[in-house]
């Protein structure tokens, strides 16, 4: 992991998210927050996202990387694997003749992942992936674009080790522009969610994760800072796919 610089500790380094001061004070903080939250949450992360995804997570994510156009034989990166939930989709896309490949800080989630995939497993950040130049067909990174300090480092790195010709895939919540998507994202989030995490082991830790989801969706830039974002790092044919105004995919190329 790269060291601290005095420039991480500038607020205005943090996009397309601002410090959010109820959580920590600066950039160094939100790291050990960030830390803290994913290793203590692992064991309950696939029980939280269920609930938020009304159990459709695994067909969503398949779903998802079919139509950004991933085939059976690629080779795929999956940074921020988390428990493994969009490098096991990938999995059975690819097939025995693919490669999938996954990478996290977190070493809760990685141990989550490693219980349950067969693959390759590293532990890094987005900002400096621990992969060589043009080796991936397809690199992917689900719900965790509002966890990077740096957009443009983390896009400048998928750009980096995908080849010629290969498909970058994000996929993470977006802010409903209309009050009543608010509002309903808002109270299914806020309320449904974040009472069911009450029930069940770890809901302490689990209550955290959905209320600062929610905080952070809340605080999220727009879609277009991630699509300038790619377009400034190189991706072409950027098109980005939204769901209900919640759910937003971008999918981009290299040429
Ligand atoms: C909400 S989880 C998403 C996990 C998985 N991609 C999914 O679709 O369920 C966010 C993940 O981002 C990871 N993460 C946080 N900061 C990161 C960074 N700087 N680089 C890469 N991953 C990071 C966390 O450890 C956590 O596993």
């Amino acid at each position: 992991m790269r060291s601290e610089t005095p420039d991480d500790r500038d607020p205005r380094r943090l996009s397309p998210h601002p410090v959010l001061t109820a959580y920590y004070r600066d950039e160094a903080e939100r790291r050990r927050f960030l830390t803290r939250l994913f290793d203590d949450t692992a064991p309950q992360y696939d029980r939280i996202t269920d609930l938020m995804s009304c159990g459709s997570g695994a067909w969503y994510r398949r779903y998802a990387l079919r139509r950004a156009g991933l085939t059976e034989g690629m080779t795929v990166l999956d940074v921020a694997v988390g428990t493994g939930a969009f490098a096991s989709a990938a999995a059975t896309i690819v097939g025995p003749s693919g490669v999938v490949v996954g990478v996290d800080p977190s070493t809760g989630m990685l141990a989550q992942a490693g219980k349950k995939l067969g693959i390759r497993l590293s532990q890094g950040v987005a900002e400096a992936l621990p992969f060589r130049d043009g080796h991936f067909d397809f690199s992917t990174m689900g719900y965790a674009v509002r966890h990077v300090a740096d957009l443009r480092r983390v896009f400048a790195e998928h750009f980096r080790v995908l080849r010629r010709g290969g498909t970058l895939l994000i996929a993470d919540f977006s802010r409903p522009r209309s009050w009543i998507g608010l509002g309903l994202a808002r109270f299914y989030l806020g309320v449904v969610v974040s009472w069911m995490a009450r029930l069940g082991p770890g809901s302490k830790e689990a209550q955290l994760l959905v209320r600062y989801c929610w905080d952070t969706l809340e605080h999220l830039g727009t879609p277009e800072t991630i699509v300038t974002t790619m377009t400034s790092c190189g991706f072409v044919n950027i098109r980005r796919v939204g769901w209900f105004g919640i759910l937003s995919e971008y999918i981009g190329r290299k040429p």
